[in-house]
């Protein structure tokens, strides 16, 4: 049975997600696993925010900027006053490195730059409002385009020194997508040292069933790849000489390449910036683009991710196999995507990718980023399809996570094959999307 589009009960409980984890100037990625702003979460809440109020929503990255690294780097978590997370401020060190904000507690990594999608969204949501919301909207990019071009240029420098058109990631959480399969090689040669500083995880607490969250093992490998970063205060170049974590991330760099060309347009429809910042865009998102597209396997028609560290290509079967799609239109990549190794696959719950193909023995189907659904996921590639006039597509996976969400319990991610939200519930991010859908 199809949600109704409106249908209010399921928007109602999306905006009271939102309301609830809000905590005044940033919204909790999630109420208790993640009582901080995450980079990622905070710019996909944002278009949901948009839904609600453009103020809110221009608040929301408002903060996330003033956590933006001299570099131009935004680091991947922002710490509220809140605690119960693991690693907090302390375990990060960042007050030590030179490029870090004085006032703001930050981590000292990246997410993937998915902040100009949700600009564009906020621009959209004015639009559509008009008056005092339309003005806001763009006057915040007038404001910020410098900030986000910065950031865009810090990942194709500090982040693709060979412009080879591939962002490298010095961390799995990097990616977003944690503990990927995709990343199983490259965290195999990260041997964390006796000197690693015990710890004692949180983010078990908070889910119901330890077995949906990371491994101690893969948990003592992210924390020393922290510990080497800090030790050199997170300097970039130091960083790229001392970390045992070093992969071009196909997905993040699609992700630019789309990015940079939404903020080269909304630079230009609003004369944001030079038209030399305009062509600097566009030329990182040619390149970006083209990067991508170099790391198609001919074989199964997935693009790869390159461990820089060894060389090799990594041949995983995963849901960023299809970051061409969005970058652009794609037929070999569309027929994949809805055959039956992956949103075809007869057993799923919905139609819907999951992080690993169902035709894998390897998946996972309750283990966070090995199998289960992520509706962010799912909303990157509707938004990217509409984008690209594949309306068709769109509206497909815009269905299929309606249905996925109508329980309302909003979570992080879900089994495949039974469609049961799994990992922490009330996930802000996934309230979000949902707002945005229900606004189409
Ligand atoms: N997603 C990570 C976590 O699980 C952090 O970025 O804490």
């Amino acid at each position: 049975m199809l949600v109704p589009v409106s249908d209010v009960g399921l928007g109602d409980r999306a905006a009271q997600v939102l309301r609830r984890n809000d905590l005044g100037s940033m919204t909790a990625a999630a109420p208790r696993l993640y009582p901080h702003m995450w980079s990622w979460d905070s710019a996909l809440i944002a278009v949901g925010l948009a839904q609600l109020s453009v103020p809110r929503a221009v608040t929301e990255l408002r903060t996330l900027l003033r956590a933006q690294w001299s570099t131009g780097m935004i680091p991947h978590i922002v710490f509220s006053a809140g605690d119960g997370y693991f690693p907090g401020p302390e375990r990060w060190g960042t007050q030590a490195a030179a490029a870090a904000p004085a006032s703001v507690r930050t981590s000292g990594i990246c997410q993937p730059p998915v902040h100009a999608v949700a600009v564009r969204r906020i621009v959209d949501a004015g639009r559509r409002a008009g008056g005092s919301a339309r003005e806001e909207a763009e006057a915040f990019v007038r404001e910020t385009f410098g900030a986000w071009l910065a950031w865009h240029r810090w990942l194709a420098t500090a982040r693709d020194p060979d412009r080879r058109g591939l962002v490298e990631i010095y961390h799995g959480w990097e990616s977003g997508m944690d503990n990927s399969p995709r990343w199983d090689r490259p965290y195999a040669a990260v041997v964390p040292g006796a000197e690693l500083p015990s710890f004692v995880r949180t983010d078990v607490d908070h889910v119901g069933d330890a077995r949906e969250r990371p491994t101690d093992a893969e948990y003592g490998r992210y924390l020393w790849l922290v510990e080497q970063l800090r030790r050199v205060g997170y300097d970039d170049d130091a960083a790229r000489d001392v970390v045992g974590f070093r992969v071009a991330d196909v997905f993040t760099s699609a992700i630019l390449a789309v990015a940079s060309e939404e903020l080269a347009l909304l630079g230009e429809e609003l004369g944001a910036g030079s038209g030399d910042d305009v062509a600097e865009l566009r030329e990182l998102a040619a390149r970006f683009r083209a990067g991508v597209a170099s790391t198609v396997s001919p074989s199964t028609g997935l693009a790869r991710d390159l461990d820089r560290r060894s060389g090799e290509w990594i041949e995983t079967e995963t849901v960023a196999g299809f970051a061409p799609l969005l970058c652009g239109p794609d037929d070999r990549q569309r027929e994949l995507f809805w055959g039956e190794r992956w949103c075809g696959h007869p057993a799923l719950a919905h139609p819907l990718p999951p992080t690993v193909s169902p035709s894998d023995p390897g998946l996972q189907p309750r283990a966070y980023w090995r199998g289960p659904v992520w509706p962010i996921v799912s909303w990157l590639f509707s938004w990217a399809f509409a984008r690209h006039g594949d309306d068709d597509g769109a509206g497909r996976l815009r269905e299929a996570s309606l249905r996925q969400l109508a329980a309302g319990d909003f979570g992080e991610y879900y089994e495949p094959f039974t469609g049961e939200p799994l990992g922490s519930l009330h996930q802000s991010w996934t309230a979000a999307v949902t707002l945005d859908w229900l606004s189409r």
